[in-house]
């Protein structure tokens, strides 16, 4: 290209261009670049390119030489001394247009673009690199509050759970206690109904047996009298007499009622352990004799204590102290004891069937001892030599709904029902101690008056 066809090129194009020699001649430039400079455009053509920048002449030179060797665009730095002294930093393209050859020196095309433009570009740039992450930033914290809010949510959910959970429990352990309260109270109903079906007639026979037996008695002696005047009766008497084996009969007929009223003693002290298990009457505080309470508990239990085919004898050893009376719910109070109780027996039972309880196989106990620890206190224990309570459950034993009884037999909320009874009714304390393969003991502690 010759200075005359770049000037023609150039002349239309809008941006600064200088067709430059390798060796830093200007041979031609157009408007813009004079623009630039401050001068008229005439003026450019055959100066140096040195003249017009502040880089070094060396600097330059290396430049133009990289751009002549060079097929790519080269892009370098140029800081243009203007006309009125100011400088004007660019940034240069360079690109060789004609090679260099031994008749002539190479043709630069440089194109020149102000750095302040190309500064506002990267204004914009960052700018907008800015926006972009200011953008990012402000989705992270949406993303953010997004996964605060979720993670809320979630909690929220899992407390909604858990309350929901708990009420859930808390309804099925109030319905369990109020079918257990329900199955303790037809018990005591029907107790106290059977005990005073009984009440009736034995009453009736008790009053009735004293009679009688003075009634035989004055009979008895009328025939003795009968003898002493007739000591040699007719034979028909005399017949009568070795029939019936009078004398036998005189001396049976005592013994006889003497066992008839025992057990009728017997009959009406069941029936009086039976009214006091049941205590339906008493749903009130009451000053009681606690041994009286746990003596009707063992007569209601009595069949079990008993032997069978399967399980010897269950000896009850009671050590009763002087007691004074306590003031208590008693119906509740034999409920405790009932449940312990029952806990013990079938224990001893578990034991008899299990062989490594050798010892306590042949001699199955439960011990009942009563104790005043002061003049506020007293204490109740009741020990068995079953098979004991292995440590790890110790912390469960009052949980409600916690059994080691099969599914049918057990439905854990004997001792836990016992624990409110004794601790939130009475203000006393339950406590168990056992070693396993020795037995259990479990301790009331309750204040003589509580309540
Ligand atoms: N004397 C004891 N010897 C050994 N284990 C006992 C004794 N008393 C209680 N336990 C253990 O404590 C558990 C809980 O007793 P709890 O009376 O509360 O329930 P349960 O007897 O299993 O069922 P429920 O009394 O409701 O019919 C029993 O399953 C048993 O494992
Ligand atoms: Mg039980």
């Amino acid at each position: 290209m010759t200075p005359e066809q770049f000037l023609e090129f150039a002349r239309v194009l809008p941006e600064p261009l200088l067709l430059v020699s390798s060796e830093g001649q200007l041979l031609a430039t157009n408007q813009p670049v004079a623009d630039m400079l401050g001068c008229r455009r005439q003026e450019l053509p055959g100066r140096m390119i040195f003249e017009l920048v502040t880089e070094s002449t060396n600097d330059i030179v290396k430049y133009l030489q990289a751009c002549s060797s060079s097929r790519a665009m080269v892009i370098g730095s140029l800081t243009l001394r203007k006309n009125d002294g100011q400088m004007l930093v660019c940034r240069s393209q360079g690109a060789v247009i004609q090679p260099w050859s031994p008749e002539s020196s190479a043709l630069i095309l440089l194109r020149l673009e102000n750095r302040v433009v190309a500064t506002s570009n990267f204004v914009l740039l960052n700018e907008k690199i800015d926006e972009l992450a200011k953008e990012v930033q402000r989705r992270k914290q949406a993303e953010e509050a997004l996964w605060k809010a979720n993670q809320e949510l979630e909690i929220r959910v899992e407390e909604r759970t858990t309350a929901l959970q708990e009420t859930l429990n808390e309804l099925q352990l109030t319905q369990t206690q109020l079918i257990q309260a329900e199955k303790m109270s037809s018990l005591g109903q029907m107790v106290a109904g059977i005990a005073h079906e009984i009440n009736n007639p034995v009453s009736f026979i008790y009053g009735n047996l004293h009679h009688a037996h003075k009634y035989t008695q004055d009979l008895l002696r009328l025939v003795e009298i009968y003898q002493q005047v007739y000591p040699s009766p007719p034979p028909e008497i005399q017949k009568q007499v070795e029939e019936i084996d009078l004398d036998f009969l005189i001396q049976d007929i005592a013994k006889l009622f003497q066992s008839m009223k025992v057990g009728t003693e017997r009959i009406q002290e069941i029936v009086k352990s039976l009214r006091n298990f049941s205590r339906l009457d008493e749903a009130e505080l009451k000053k009681v004799n606690i041994h009286e309470g746990i003596d009707s508990t063992l007569m209601i239990l009595d069949h079990r204590l008993q032997a069978s085919d399967n399980y010897p004898e269950i000896k009850v050893i009671k050590k009763y102290s002087q007691l004074p009376n306590v003031t208590c719910y008693p119906g509740q109070l034999n409920q405790v004891f009932m449940n312990i109780l029952a806990n013990a027996i079938d224990a001893l039972e578990a034991s008899a069937n299990n062989d490594n309880q050798k010892l306590t196989k042949n001699n199955p106990q439960i011990q009942i001892k009563t104790e005043v620890i002061d003049e506020k206190w007293i204490e109740v224990s009741i020990a068995d030599n079953g098979l004991g309570i292995n440590e790890q459950l110790h912390s469960k034993l009052f949980d409600p709904f916690f059994t080691t009884k099969a599914v049918g037999k057990g439905s854990g909320l004997g001792l836990y029902i016992s624990y409110q009874i004794i601790v939130e009714k009475h203000s006393g304390q339950l406590s168990c101690f056992s070693e396993p393969g020795k037995g259990a003991e479990f301790i009331i502690k309750i204040p003589v008056s509580s309540v």
